[in-house]
């Protein structure tokens, strides 16, 4: 078992740099990629409030596929290019989207989802996985949220 003490009221900064120092401790030394996911998943949600679906999509031959989450059953495979997760993947970028309704393609696997963020995580150069965060709030993600996410996507490049 694994108790962080978690102040969800701390400024933004002080949630992320806790929630990296969590991360890194969880996945340090563990070479299973679904473990590492799942707890990575589970510390999400723990850290991050406001949010209604955590976790990740694998890039396996050419399309994502579901992996490790918290929050309600969600689309299983998702093509690059499609989606907000797809587009992350296909594009190798960060997206950071304040209303899902406005992003055209948007796949909607939870309809009380209003904003979503999704950070591709990179080994040697090449995208395998991205890491999805859904909010029921508009406009709930920003830079800190994406520079954030971005340091835990370095932080498991080898270890998911
Ligand atoms: N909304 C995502 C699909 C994944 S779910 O949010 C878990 C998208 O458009 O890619």
């Amino acid at each position: 078992m694994y108790e962080f003490a978690i102040d969800t009221t701390a400024p933004k900064h002080q949630l992320y740099t806790e929630m990296l120092r969590s991360a890194d401790a969880l996945t340090a030394g563990e070479p299973d990629a679904v473990a590492n996911m799942a707890n990575i998943a589970a510390l999400l949600w723990e850290y991050l409030p406001d949010v209604n679906w955590t976790g990740f999509y694998r890039a396996i031959d050419g399309e994502l596929v579901l992996g490790p989450f918290q929050g309600k059953a969600a689309c299983i495979r998702i093509n690059f290019g499609e989606g907000v997760c797809g587009t992350a993947a296909a594009k190798g970028e960060t997206q950071l989207v304040k209303d899902v309704h406005a992003f055209p393609g948007h796949i909607a696997c939870d309809a009380n989802s209003a904003s979503e963020l999704v950070v591709p995580v990179r080994r040697d150069g090449k995208i395998i996985a991205v890491i999805d965060l859904d909010s029921p709030s508009l406009n709930r993600f920003d830079a800190d949220d994406a520079a954030g996410i971005e340091a835990l996507a370095m932080i498991l490049s080898d270890r998911i």
